[in-house]
C-alpha cells in the first residue's frame, strides 16, 4: 500500500480508538473486563466485554499499522528525515500507549494513569498526523529515473 495512504488509515484507525476510549471513559466502562491482556471469556467477543474488547483490538491494530507506516518510512528512498523521526516517535509512542493502558487496567483506573493515558494518546495522534502529512508530501515528490 502506498504509505500515505497506509499513514492516513492508522490515523484513522487512532482516531476512532480514541473517540472509544473517550467514551469508555465518560460512560464508567473502564474496568467492565478487568483483566489483561484478555478478558475473562478469552479471545473472542462476548456482550458483556465488548466495549473494552473493541478497545482493545482497535488498540493492536493501530499498534501493527504504526509498525508498518514506520517500516514504510524507514524503506521508501524519498523519506525525508522528518518522517523517519515522527514515524519513529509514533512507534514508540504506541507502545508506552498500550503498556500504560495494562496498567489502568491493573491498577483499577488511577486517575493519575488515566491522565497519562490520555496525554500519551494525544502525543500519539500528534506524531500520526505529522507522519501522514509528511507521506503525502514525499508521495508528490517525481519518481527518479535510472540514467
Ligand atoms: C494505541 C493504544 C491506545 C490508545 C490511543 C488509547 C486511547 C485512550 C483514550 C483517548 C482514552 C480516554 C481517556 C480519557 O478520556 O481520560 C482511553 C481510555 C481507556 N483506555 Fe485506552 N488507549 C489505548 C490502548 C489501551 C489498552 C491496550 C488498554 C488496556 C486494556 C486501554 C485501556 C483503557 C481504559 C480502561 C480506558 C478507560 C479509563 C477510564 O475509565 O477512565 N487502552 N484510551
Amino acid at each position: 500500500m502506498a504509505i500515505q495512504y497506509l499513514a492516513l488509515s492508522t490515523m484513522i484507525v487512532l482516531y476512532s480508538l480514541m473517540f472509544l476510549g473517550g467514551y469508555i471513559s465518560a460512560a464508567g466502562l473502564g474496568l467492565t473486563c478487568p483483566e489483561w491482556p484478555l478478558c475473562p471469556n478469552g479471545v473472542m467477543p462476548s456482550e458483556e466485554y465488548l466495549i473494552e474488547w473493541v478497545h482493545r483490538l482497535a488498540a493492536a491494530t493501530t499498534g501493527a499499522l504504526v509498525i508498518a507506516t514506520m517500516a514504510a518510512a524507514l524503506i521508501n528512498k524519498n523519506s525525508t528525515w522528518k518522517i523517519k523521526l515522527t514515524s519513529c516517535l509514533a512507534t514508540a509512542f504506541v507502545i508506552t500507549q498500550i503498556t500504560l493502558g495494562a496498567l489502568v487496567i491493573d491498577l483499577k483506573l488511577h486517575a493519575l494513569l488515566v491522565a497519562i493515558h490520555l496525554g500519551m494518546g494525544i502525543l500519539l495522534f500528534s506524531m500520526v498526523l505529522l507522519t501522514t502529512i509528511f507521506a503525502f508530501r514525499i508521495a508528490k515528490v517525481p519518481m527518479t529515473t535510472k540514467a
